[in-house]
């Protein structure tokens, strides 16, 4: 099959670099164009001197000096509550402030928002910065009608539709914070993370299009009032934008006292200006919720004025952002992705930002080259899944559609040569630089990332640190790894940014425990240098600095770029009455990057049904979504298990992977194998699920699933 990761072509095979750990061959280096240096924000080398480790902290007041400030700060980083760190302390600043009102002196009637809705029939539709100024005043004006105030918290569950980053703008006005949950999320996940953040205000629309169907979409607000109240948490009031104002799309009915069209609302407050509040730059703009290795999401807190900073500074110098730019991040505003790089970094620089509503290859795989041709997009940004997907089927769109991008972007997850070359030479049409990002939801912004300007691209690399940012992997014991050794370790930051989320929202230990306890020996340290950031990721480096990002060492799987928890999986599906055993694990896919399947093992007296793997499969939907369904679900007799009982994973995943599971004289029951391997490889090979051959990082990962 394709996509080979050792299938490396002649024309990469010049540099000198020794090989790497995964044994991948390195790839050869591609410089930027002229033309995108000539007027690339950075351009000279000499900004690495700026944001040298001496230079610390203050190197990042650069990125603060891109914003308007109410207030100065005082002190740039606040270290006395390790590892809980505090940046620009003593200064004020409001992010809608940032975002909106001080373009209007500038560029008032440019276009700040481009938002495309799904059907080509229906036309686009430009938000001019004045606009939004109006749209986001008219909707603070309604929150703040609701009676919430500065530091309430209030969740949207919204899809990709203008008014989203409007209501994110008007919360920031007013300093709620915000918790945006992603819109193929279900309606009971929304639940726990209203109940979660203490959310009494959902935000939520009637509908929205996917893949050419008008979704009904506020019957999961019911479902979320619900799961939220199960959990002790009571939602006074559901917001209902309309897809189409005037007219409602949804089959559910608006129930009575709680829920309220918002253009009923707005009628109220035509016009009306609301003041943006002074907020301190520790301030929280926002929560994020992301899962990790136990059952429930982590709401990650990120401030306003660290955050804005540090968004913005890397908006500026990584994407290469101009105000007069076309911008286009086709990820969605329901994750960090979107936050960062759709809404505050762009906006902040005053830019123009493209929302599509849909599906990439909807009505075909033409369809982002014709959105990129029509606004003239000139800087595109996606993931890995999405590349894939579009060159699986429509390798030859591109290059139909006359467009020309300057600057290219991917982020989420590690990309494969073959699949960065086609974006390169299919859909940059070997004119852009690509920039492939690494960071997370934790990290605000970018960690590691080439300069587009300066540095050359290697494909399958991140590239060397973003700037003021001081990685290095460290082994187990926590010696470092050292560039060019050819080993792999556990890729950590060793100082803090503006960006680095503050806290999980209500877990504090947990925080510190995830993130910070694994290299820290010394817990009363007021140091920096004693906390270095576990981001969670294995990870090389070669001789020329560039990190290569080979995945997640826990218990998180990468699905399409989404990061699904096992332990989350795993407890749904015991939620099922039928269900005593459940274990999830990541099957390679070429175009997810991995998928999942769910092993079940079922209590005595229940026989392996269709019913039973349905029930399974619904319970996931319904309490996560549909992105997490999984691909199969196998009912094995029983489950691979060491003597003290522990489920074996990385033999499951080895089964499902078709590859060799390794050593099993110790399991308790070792027998059990050979007849899962039976039954799940012949169901596999019977449905055409024909395996490939893996790469080596690919096999490591398999051997070592759940190995922690
Ligand atoms: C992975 C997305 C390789 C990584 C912004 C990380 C990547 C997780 C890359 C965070 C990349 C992200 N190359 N892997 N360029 N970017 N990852 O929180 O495992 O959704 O820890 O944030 O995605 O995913 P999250």
């Amino acid at each position: 099959m394709a996509d080979d990761l050792n299938d490396v072509t002649d024309e990469s095979s010049e540099s000198s670099e020794a090989l790497i750990a995964v044994h991948w061959r390195d790839e050869g280096y591609y410089p930027p164009p002229a033309a995108f240096v000539a007027q690339a924000n950075a351009s000279d080398p000499a900004i690495r001197e700026q944001f040298t480790e001496d230079k610390f902290p203050d190197s990042f007041t650069a990125y603060a000096d891109l914003l308007t400030w109410s207030k100065p700060w005082d002190t740039v980083l606040d270290t006395s509550n390790a590892p809980f760190w505090k940046w620009f302390v003593g200064g004020e600043l409001n992010a809608s402030y940032n975002c909106v009102d001080r373009h209007l002196e500038t560029h008032p009637n440019k276009a700040a928002l481009i938002w495309v809705p799904e059907p080509e029939s229906e036309a686009h539709q430009a938000i001019t910065y004045r606009e939004l100024y109006v749209r986001v005043n008219e909707f603070a004006a309604v929150l703040k009608d609701l009676g919430l105030k500065a530091g309430d918290r209030i969740t949207f569950h919204m899809p990709m539709v203008p008014e989203l980053p409007v209501a994110m703008l008007a919360a920031a006005r007013l300093g709620i914070v915000h918790s945006q949950v992603f819109a193929g999320f279900s309606g009971t996940a929304a639940g726990h993370r209203i109940a979660d953040s203490g959310s009494t205000v959902l935000v939520t629309i009637d509908g929205y299009y996917r893949s050419g169907d008008l979704l009904d979409h506020k019957v999961k607000a019911d479902e979320a009032v619900e799961a939220a109240a199960k959990e002790g948490q009571q939602v006074d009031k559901v917001l209902v934008f309309r897809r189409y104002p005037g007219q409602y799309s949804a089959k559910t009915p608006m129930v009575e006292g709680r829920d309220v069209f918002v253009d009923d609302l707005l009628a109220a407050h035509k016009g009306e200006i609301v003041e943006p509040v002074a907020l301190q730059a520790t301030d929280p703009l926002f929560l994020m919720y992301t899962s990790g290795t136990t059952g429930r999401p982590k709401g990650c807190q990120h401030s306003t004025g660290g955050y804005l900073s540090y968004v913005a500074g890397t908006s500026k110098y990584y994407q290469d952002i101009h105000p007069d730019d076309t911008y286009w991040c086709m990820a969605d505003i329901g994750w960090i992705t979107g936050h960062s790089y759709i809404v505050y970094g762009p906006l902040a620089l005053g830019t123009t930002s493209v929302l599509y509503e849909g599906t990439p290859n909807y009505p075909d795989a033409g369809r982002p080259w014709r959105i990129a041709k029509q606004l003239g997009v000139n800087i595109f940004h996606t993931s890995p899944t999405a590349i894939r997907m579009l060159r699986k089927v429509g390798p030859d769109e591109p290059a139909k559609y006359d467009y020309r991008f300057k600057h290219m972007t991917t982020v989420g997850e590690p990309i494969e040569p073959e699949v960065w070359r086609w974006y390169y030479e299919s859909v940059g049409k070997g004119e852009a630089v690509i920039v492939d990002t690494w960071w997370q939801t934790e990290t605000g912004g970018f960690l590691g990332s080439t300069l587009p300007g300066i540095d050359p691209a290697k494909p399958g690399s991140c590239g060397p640190a973003a700037l003021g940012i001081l990685p290095t992997i460290l082994d187990e014991d926590g010696n470092e790894v050292p560039a060019g050794s050819g080993k792999a370790g556990n890729i950590v930051i060793r100082n803090p940014w503006p960006g680095v989320f503050q806290t999980i929202w209500g877990q504090p230990e947990r925080f510190v425990s995830t993130y910070y306890a694994k290299y820290n020996k010394d817990q009363k340290s007021t140091d920096w240098h004693d906390w270095p950031y576990f981001a969670g990721d294995g990870a090389t480096q070669a001789a020329d600095g560039y990190f290569r990002i080979l995945g997640r060492v826990d218990d998180v799987i990468n699905v399409a770029g989404h990061r699904l928890g096992t332990k989350e999986l795993e407890s749904v599906a015991l939620t099922v009455n039928e269900v005593a055993e459940a274990a999830a694990v990541p099957v390679i896919d070429d175009i997810r990057g991995r998928v999942v399947e769910m092993y079940i093992a079922l209590k005595p007296g229940f026989a392996a049904t269709p019913e039973v793997e349905n029930k399974v499969k619904m319970a996931i939907e319904t309490d996560i979504g549909k992105i997490a369904r999984p691909k199969n679900i196998w009912i094995v007799p029983d489950m691979p298990k060491t003597r003290s009982g522990k489920i074996m994973r990385r033999v499951i995943a080895a089964t499902s992977n078709f590859t060799d599971t390794g050593d099993i004289t110790t399991l308790a029951n070792p027998e059990i194998v050979e007849k899962i391997r039976h039954q799940v490889q012949s169901a596999k090979l019977a449905k055409g699920e024909v395996p490939r051959e893996l790469s080596e990082s690919e096999l490591n990962e398999i051997k070592s699933f759940g190995s922690e």
